[in-house]
């Protein structure tokens, strides 16, 4: 059984030395575990500057973002190939780059094949909004954001594949995300079971079994247990919690001490 999956994603906050800093205090809180993995996802701009503290205590590096094309005339952009050996993962299609950067599936799909070309490993983020899940839509969005993401890429790729469920109005936006209302383990298992017969679907069984599917809106080391216990479920995608260190560390813990329910559908 592969290992439980933990990111911390710091979205737009923190300067350089600020993310040094919160790395500094997550090597001392944070224990290494042998079935945890631990990744974390500050801005662009410090990666370089956490990464020799980030690998020491093994903390694995996530990209936020990148745009898919190597190199060239563009203006303000990163590509993976210049992450390439810096991240082992990078988020890709996050809601806040689909929603408020207006990021197409076209983009979406460039990103998951880019990342691939660079050895970087990409975690595809799926969710409804709220007026999809009122419509009864979810598995549908689901669908169509993971055909429209991995069209491209081979069996051998997917089985590498990280894909994080975040239902988009279960997102705290930084915001009170201890008081956010979040799924049940029981709509997170319907929606995980949805998501990895789509893998099947694309990729065959042994694909669908081994792609990693992280649960992430609203953890906090209160409820990261009962979202780990959810069936089909190998790791979180933390927000605003992991910019709490004491908080972070507790949920690494959760991940620790939670068996991962049988493995899947
Ligand atoms: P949240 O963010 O934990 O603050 O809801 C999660 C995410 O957007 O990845």
């Amino acid at each position: 059984m592969g290992k439980k999956l933990i990111i911390a994603n710091w979205k737009m906050n923190l300067n350089v030395g600020d993310s040094s800093m919160l790395v500094h205090k997550l090597t001392g809180l944070v224990k290494n575990h042998n079935d945890v993995e631990i990744g974390i996802a500050p801005s662009l701009l410090s990666l370089q500057a956490v990464s020799l503290q980030a690998h020491s205590h093994h903390f694995k590096l996530v990209a936020q973002n990148f745009y898919w094309r190597d190199e060239g005339a563009y203006t303000g952009e990163i590509s993976a190939n210049q992450l390439r050996g810096l991240v082992q993962y990078a988020l890709v299609g996050h809601s806040e780059r689909r929603h408020i950067f207006a990021e197409p599936s076209r983009e979406i799909r460039n990103k998951v094949q880019a990342a691939y070309r660079h050895g970087i490993t990409p975690v595809l983020c799926v969710g409804e909004t709220a007026s999809e899940r009122a419509m009864g839509e979810t598995n549908d969005v689901i669908h169509d954001q993971l055909v429209g993401g991995l069209s491209n890429i081979t069996s051998d790729e997917a089985s590498t594949l990280v894909v994080a469920y975040e239902p988009v109005w279960a997102l705290s936006n930084g915001k009170d995300f201890a008081a956010h209302e979040t799924p049940t383990p029981a709509e997170i298992e319907k929606v995980t079971r949805a998501i990895r017969s789509q893998l099947k679907h694309l990729f065959g069984d042994e694909v669908a079994t081994s792609v990693r599917v992280l649960y992430g809106g609203s953890v906090t080391s209160d409820n990261a247990g009962s979202f780990l216990q959810a069936k089909g479920i190998d790791g979180l995608l933390v927000g605003g919690a992991s910019l709490d260190a004491h908080m972070f560390a507790a949920i690494v813990e959760k991940a620790h001490s939670t068996e991962i329910k049988g493995k899947k559908k």
